[in-house]
């Protein structure tokens, strides 16, 4: 793949302020901030801030950003304040979201080599300041329009962070750029035209991407899927000149594990909805509807490469859902792996049908929990929104597991119900469900569709159909693809040892 993101070179260094070297100095500003921990600072700037402030150009309110020049006596000469809000109620978040506002910026500048200054009051725990910092300025490092035949994309290329003393704190390095840069993949991914991103050339991709890192990797072709009987994911791609692909990678642990965590991503390349076609107006968008297997992907390659003390399995069902003269209809049936029939109602409720086989599959190879991630439903983003994604799951304290990763990750989520009653919806005369529920509570009965392939193992289904695109540029967020819940699950793997959920089955 050509190149849409690159990986600074983060460094830890605790030498003066003013003796920093780089092409822009970086400090977070909070709000009413007097600079008492840096003096000579502004008189550094000539007064520029204190004028600022004083005419209240400068407030130090959440992401706005003011650059200055230093004196000579300062090694690096231009300064950037980033504004990190009022000092209560400071998160991780809106630190990862500094770092990146501060990358952003300078890429734009033009100036590759930054100096992150870490101050009092932007987190207790060094190591988390530390990855979180590198997780952000990684994250900056990032180009959404790459197709450009005349591309002018700047680079940050290095990134020293200035923190006190403290143990362990290249770990947390190592931590933040691998998350970041593993965002970066499913981004990259997700971006990719559905013309260049076809079953087989994201299988293949993924495989180069786990080439060293020391993943098992297994490509499912048509013929082997076919002997499977995955009823469910060649139903979909029938309409489609595209063969289907499942891509399975694997990690072990150095240490023997009990419990596998299987994580399967929604892998359709682009989304049409098939002969139940969707409007023109937007269709275009449909190209990310691999958002939930880029995640799993990208975080699979950052499992490989931190360690985690859990076995993992990525799945990634892949295929196009397009309309044609072979497409499945309203109204056929299918028979999953597992045998159960599923009636069609509607082709563009393609996701869960390929979750399903896949997650049978998962199961197969040994799974003992089970999470899901895939852009779902219309519903969800009714439901939640463009900034959380909605949890489903059993039993709660899984679902609190996932949550609780998330949070960590800053990819927000939030937990939906899964009541057995919603279930009537999805009656079938003639099969043993159907594939939609209507309208009403339309992400839950998405839920409880996927839910029928977990075979009663800890689940939980991650609906990122809001939150995997951005449709506004923001500070610390271009426009596209956000590459969310990569994070999340490989915090979720790292935390295995303190899952509340741990019995294996
Ligand atoms: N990929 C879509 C869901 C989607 C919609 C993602 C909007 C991102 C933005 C999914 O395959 C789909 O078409 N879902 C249908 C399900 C319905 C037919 C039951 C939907 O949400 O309309
Ligand atoms: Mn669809
Ligand atoms: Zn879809």
């Amino acid at each position: 793949m050509h190149t849409v993101h690159r990986t600074p070179q983060l460094a830890i260094t605790h030498q003066a302020v003013n003796t920093l070297n780089a092409d822009l100095l970086v400090l977070p500003m909070f709000e009413g901030d007097d600079f008492a921990d840096l003096p000579g600072l502004d008189r550094a700037t000539g007064g520029e801030i204190v004028a600022a402030q004083t005419r209240r150009e400068l407030r130090g309110s959440l992401y706005e950003t003011f650059q200055t020049t230093l004196d000579s006596e300062w090694s690096t000469r231009r300064l950037l304040l980033v504004g990190a809000g009022p000092r209560a109620g400071f998160t991780d978040e809106r630190l990862r979201r500094l770092a990146t506002t501060a990358g952003l910026v300078a890429r734009q500048r033009r100036l590759e080599r930054l100096a992150i200054v870490t101050r009092p009051g932007l987190g207790a725990d060094p190591a988390r300041v530390v990855q979180v910092l590198a997780e952000g300025a990684t994250l900056a490092n990032f180009e959404g329009a790459s197709l450009k035949r005349e591309s002018d994309v700047s680079w940050l290329s290095a990134v020293d962070l200035q923190v006190p003393e403290a143990e362990g704190l290249s770990d947390a390095v190592t931590r933040g750029v691998t998350m970041g840069e593993s965002s970066n993949i499913a981004r990259s991914f997700a971006n990719e035209p559905g013309n260049r991103l076809t079953p087989r050339l994201f299988a293949e991709r993924a495989v180069a991407l786990a080439q060293g890192t020391g993943l098992k990797v297994d490509v499912l072709d048509e013929t082997r899927i076919t002997q499977l009987n995955m009823g469910m994911l060649l139903g979909v791609s029938r309409g489609s000149q595209e063969p289907p692909r499942l891509l399975v990678l694997e990690y072990t642990p150095a240490a023997p594990s009990a419990t596998t965590l299987g994580l399967v991503g929604k892998g359709i390349t682009f989304d049409t909805g098939g002969i139940s076609i969707k409007p023109a107006e937007n269709m275009d968008k449909m190209k990310d509807d691999m958002s939930g297997g880029a995640a799993v992907i990208g975080a699979m390659l950052a499992i490989a490469k931190l360690g985690a003390p859990v076995r993992c399995l990525g799945l990634v069902p892949m295929s196009e859902n397009m309309p044609d003269g072979l497409a499945i209809k309203p109204g056929d049936v299918l028979t999953s792996a597992e045998g159960k029939t599923v009636e069609i109602l509607n082709t563009d409720a393609e996701g869960r049908l390929v979750l399903g086989d896949a997650l049978w599959y998962a199961r197969q190879l040994g799974a003992t929990h089970l999470v899901d991630v895939a852009t779902l439903t219309g519903a969800v983003v009714v439901a939640l929104g463009k900034t959380t994604s909605g949890l489903f799951g059993t039993p709660p304290a899984w679902v609190g597991d996932v949550q609780a990763a998330s949070d960590r990750a800053g990819e927000r989520s939030w937990p939906m119900p899964v009541f057995d009653d919603y279930f009537d919806q999805l009656k079938s005369e003639i099969a043993d469900f159907t594939n939609t529920g209507g309208r009403a509570g339309g992400a839950i009965t998405g839920a409880l569709f996927i839910k029928e392939f977990a075979g009663g193992l800890p689940w939980v289904h991650m609906d990122i159909a809001g939150t995997a695109w951005a449709e506004e540029t923001k500070a610390y967020q271009p426009k596209g693809a956000t590459g969310v819940a990569t994070r999340t699950l490989i915090e979720l793997a790292r935390a295995a040892g303190r899952w509340n959920v741990n019995v294996p089955r």
